[in-house]
């Protein structure tokens, strides 16, 4: 019996801008009829105009009108499921890729989908978010095509308590994912902000957040149900909103470039099935081994801590297997495992 297809979560992404885009896409050097768009696609061609409409509103570059046909001048940068699922091939987020223009946040829905009984890997994309989410009840800035807001959906056959070293795991394969776009390294904050060091204007240097993940899961008492990972990275933004600009930036404001939010989200996924493959194979050493390697903040580093409870200074001192951050207290109490909370540098 053939596969019934699933009907589109409702606010998703029409097919067929998603079919137009990649007309364009794969017509970049000619001028193409509204006409023939239309027939191609299969609406009218007054439809055409209208959605071309709605691309050009979001940055993309496409030159014409209905009568003399369109072309478009660079490939486009949205997030669409069909520039990105031949290239995702192989991996497990292929298959069920669910895009928005608009969307309140994109862990909200790929929670929905987990509760909903929707597959491993499935892919949740918003081009813009109206109530993005950080950790600690923080809000996530998502301002229109300039970032990447993603939420994958997994479904590990692991315990709770290993649940940690997905966010790290996460962290780690958006870091290689950026590190070739940036001109510096980056450093990964525990247990996953990902700083970028930038130069003040008095000559001082300081590390800004360009990147942040929030995991959610539902848990049962011996096992994962599934976890969400959300991921936002800020990327094109020109300037931050004035409440974060002094802790956030974005790889644009960094490299002073523009950089291609497709290309970046395609290395993030193939690096995050490598790392997450990795982990289920071989378990949680070699993600542990890789964030020694590349995070400051692994050992050594003296931060503030700011858990629910309590704020203390301490000196980092490795994780603990299940990715736990262990910290040594300035004020003699010994050496803590941190679950949860916010670290900083201390001075
Ligand atoms: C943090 O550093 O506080 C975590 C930020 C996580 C933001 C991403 S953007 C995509 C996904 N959807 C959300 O609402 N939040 C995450």
């Amino acid at each position: 019996m053939p596969k019934k297809r699933q009907s589109p979560l409702p606010g998703t992404t029409d097919r067929r801008i998603d079919a137009l885009l990649t007309l364009l896409a794969e017509n970049s050097t000619i001028v193409i009829s509204g006409a023939k768009i239309a027939r191609e696609i299969g609406v009218t061609r007054q439809q055409v105009w209208r959605w071309i409409e709605k691309l050009r509103a979001l940055g993309v570059k496409v030159k014409g009108h209905a009568r003399t046909g369109y072309h478009i001048e660079r490939i486009p940068d949205i997030l669409a499921p069909q520039m990105l699922s031949h290239r995702l091939y192989g991996t497990p987020f292929a298959r069920r890729i669910h895009h928005f223009f608009k969307i309140d946040s994109t862990n909200n829905v790929a929670m929905r989908l987990g509760e909903s009984g929707e597959p491993h890997g499935a892919l949740v994309l918003a081009e813009e978010q109206t109530a993005g989410r950080g950790r600690a009840g923080r809000s996530w800035s998502s301002e229109k095509s300039a970032g990447i807001y993603c939420s994958v959906l997994l479904r590990p056959a692991i315990p709770p308590a290993h649940a940690p070293l997905l966010t790290l795991l996460a962290g780690l394969a958006a870091r290689d994912a950026a590190a070739d776009d940036l001109d510096s390294l980056p450093d990964i904050r525990w247990p996953n902000d990902l700083l970028i060091r930038h130069a003040n204007a008095d000559g001082r240097v300081v590390s800004r957040k360009f990147c942040g993940i929030l995991t959610e899961m539902h848990c049962e008492p011996d096992r994962v149900h599934y976890a969400v990972i959300g991921i936002g990275i800020n990327v094109n933004q020109t300037r931050m909103p004035d409440a974060i600009a002094d802790i956030a930036t974005s790889m644009r404001i960094e490299t002073g470039k523009t950089h291609s939010r497709l290309d970046l989200l395609i290395r993030l996924l193939r690096h995050l099935d490598r790392y997450y493959n990795q982990f289920l194979a071989e378990g949680p050493r070699p993600i542990l081994r890789r964030f020694a390697e590349v995070s400051t903040y692994f050992k050594g580093k003296h931060v503030r801590i700011h858990t629910a409870r309590e704020s203390f200074t301490g000196v980092t001192a490795g994780l603990e297997p299940s990715g736990v951050l262990r910290v040594t207290r300035d004020d003699g109490r010994g050496t803590e495992s941190v679950l949860s909370g916010d670290v900083s540098e201390a001075s």
